[in-house]
């Protein structure tokens, strides 16, 4: 069989990545702007302390932010700018996983908040369950990855051996926000579409946030995973 050059092969990937994540932000942009949509045309829009139900609007508005949009990015860091220095990129790659913790730290005060202030019990629904482990372990992945590739950094030997339980810990908290969102918008939708079956417009934008979500993570893991699109590491890396 005849040999592709590199070049040539490298190239065609470099395209096929490109068009796939063109494709995976339309989808991630779609789904974020019915987020938008919902939480302020059919939710009421956004308040603190003087309007605990608005308050709760934040909760998947920083949420999804955190979680889905700059989670993603930070993951797909490496990919994306594969001709930056390796310094350069693990630096972004933080920052964006930063940003995405602290998102994910005030969405979640606003849900604590809420079921403080309505004397309900913290902690008991799926949802819950799921989503506070999501960001438990996104916060210690964080902190191990800081730690060990970062700042003091450990020696070569250990960052090359703990690199498949990083990439793996990432993925699967990737995954697991996902079905956090999921579960998510079935407990906020059984809860504010009591006719849910006559499907109304909210219940349309609800399943589409869904529906759009669940194609833009899944297009991110892809190019994630497919070794095609891995960087290949420069000379002075
Ligand atoms: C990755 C994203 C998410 C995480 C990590 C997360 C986490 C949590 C946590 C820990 C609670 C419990 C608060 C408490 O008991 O005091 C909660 C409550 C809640 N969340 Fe989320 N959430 C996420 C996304 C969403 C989304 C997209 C929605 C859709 C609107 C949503 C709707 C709710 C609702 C309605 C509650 C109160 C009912 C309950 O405790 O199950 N969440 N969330």
């Amino acid at each position: 069989m005849e040999k592709m050059p590199l070049e040539k092969t490298s190239n065609s990937a470099k395209w096929r990545f490109l068009i796939t994540y063109g494709i995976c932000t339309v989808f991630g942009l779609t789904m974020y702007i019915l987020v938008l949509v919902w939480n302020t045309h059919f939710r009421g829009g956004f308040a603190w302390t003087s309007d605990i139900m608005l308050m709760m609007n934040w909760h998947p508005v920083l949420l999804i932010l955190g979680l889905s949009v700059f989670y993603s990015q930070s993951i797909l860091v490496f990919r994306l700018g594969r001709n930056f220095p390796k310094k350069i990129l693990k630096l972004i790659h933080m920052s964006l996983n930063l940003i995405a913790f602290i998102l994910s730290v005030i969405g979640l005060k606003a849900a604590f908040n809420m079921r403080t202030a309505t004397g309900e019990q913290h902690l008991y629904s799926l949802h819950s369950w799921i989503g506070f482990l999501t960001v438990l372990f996104f916060a210690a992945q964080f902190a191990f990855g800081f730690v060990t590739y970062l700042y003091p950094g450990l020696p070569a030997s250990i960052r090359a051996a703990s690199m498949p339980v990083h990439r793996a810990g990432g993925k699967a908290i990737f995954l697991m926000g996902l079905v956090a969102t999921a579960t998510g918008l079935m407990t906020k939708a059984s809860m504010v579409l009591p006719n849910y079956s006559e499907m109304s417009s909210e219940a349309y934008v609800v399943n589409f946030i869904a529906l759009f979500l669940v194609v833009f993570s899944g297009l991110a893991l892809y190019l994630v995973n497919a070794p095609a699109y891995r960087r290949i590491p420069l000379p002075n890396d």
